[in-house]
């Protein structure tokens, strides 16, 4: 079966084909990064007028790259949330048009689920994370701490009560005037900053729990800033400090969360999920207590329209799809979700 998925929930355009007998055949993304920098952050309205010029374009694109035309499509994926509720409308009209059009099932896709099941798109079997695992989703717009009993049933055991793990690298970022979105940057300055030059608190590790505040910590840091000299070296101190204190607090819940849930596999997607010292420190944690942890590769962590293929592949080979109707859902508890 030959799957056509599409993501346009925030600002990247994503299309792939997976083929559930060959694995990933194309993928095509196109990033609105440049059009948000400006305003320093994304622009709703922007972002689905975007969608809206690229969606169609990426799809012939990734179905060349498939080697095949619209015709061998078998069945559509696309993300009906969480996300803006625009960008969302884009996805889900072309899937539910097309689908349509071609009378083939089309199926909505949890954007985090997406995420969550992006690690098992690697080729190598034997690479692949088996449920039950701990997910740890890390993006612009959640930390959540999951357990995944089966594909299909999860449950929260964790989430932030403020800011995302993302979000607060972006504002972090913002604050010491790195442009939008500060969160790679911020990462790549933290390589230059000299350890023990700055510490901040790693916010609600010391009573018991697996929920998370980050909006603490951007406070320390703007005072820091703020009080500093402001040089360059100043700023990649307190980046590397910030990055620090994010990654030991993920760290801690993250072995919380293997404990309470009794397994010991962990995945790790989202955004944030492509920071190097974050892959350091979770995979000495897992070789420390003789389990794993897997990522997918970084194009695989942030935004794409792989992961929305894949997840929506295994609901459609499951024989769950949905009728004609346009639906998005900005909000949408995983939870609530069938059982694959
Ligand atoms: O999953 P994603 O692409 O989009 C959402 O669904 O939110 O995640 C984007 C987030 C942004 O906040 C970005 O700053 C952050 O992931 N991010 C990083 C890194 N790369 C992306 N944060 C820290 N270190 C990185 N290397
Ligand atoms: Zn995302």
């Amino acid at each position: 079966m030959k799957v056509l998925g599409i993501e346009t929930s925030c600002d990247e355009t994503g299309v792939a084909v997976y083929d559930t007998r060959s694995g990933l055949l194309a993928h095509a993304l196109y990033s609105q990064i440049a059009l948000h920098a400006e305003y320093g952050g994304v622009v709703p309205e922007l972002a689905s007028r975007d969608h809206v010029r690229k969606l169609l374009p990426l799809i012939r694109q990734a179905l060349a790259e498939a080697g095949m035309t619209v015709g061998g499509i078998d069945g559509v994926a696309y993300t009906a949330g969480p996300g803006l509720v625009g960008a969302l409308l884009v996805g889900a009209g072309v899937a539910r048009s097309l689908a349509w059009a071609l009378d083939i099932p089309a199926v909505a896709v949890h954007h985090m689920e997406g995420h969550l099941l992006a690690p098992l798109l690697e080729d190598d079997p034997l690479g692949r994370p088996e449920p039950p695992f701990v997910a740890l989703l890390v993006s612009g717009g959640h930390t959540q701490l999951i357990a995944v009993d089966a594909i299909g049933r999860y449950r929260l055991l964790g989430e932030t009560l403020d800011d995302a793990a993302g979000e607060a690298f972006d504002k972090t970022a913002k604050l010491m005037g790195l442009p939008y979105p500060g969160g790679p940057q911020l990462a790549m300055l933290a390589g230059q900053g000299r350890a023990g030059a700055y510490k901040f608190p790693r916010p609600m590790t010391n009573r018991p729990g697996l929920d998370f505040s980050f909006s603490g910590l951007k406070t320390q840091v703007m005072l820091a800033w703020r009080d500093g000299d402001q040089s360059d070296q100043t700023r990649a101190d307190i980046a590397r400090a910030f990055e620090e204190a994010v990654v030991d607090t993920l760290a801690i819940k993250c072995e919380r969360a293997l404990e309470a849930a009794g397994c010991e596999t962990l995945v790790v997607a989202g955004g944030v999920g492509a920071n190097l010292r974050l892959r350091a420190k979770l995979g000495e944690m897992a070789a420390r207590r003789g389990g794993r942890v897997s990522f997918p590769r970084p194009a695989f962590c942030t935004d794409n329209g792989a992961m929305i293929a894949f997840a929506g592949a295994l609901r459609l080979q499951a024989g769950q799809h949905e009728d004609a109707a346009v639906r998005v859902l900005p909000r949408w508890d995983m939870a609530t979700l069938p059982a694959v």
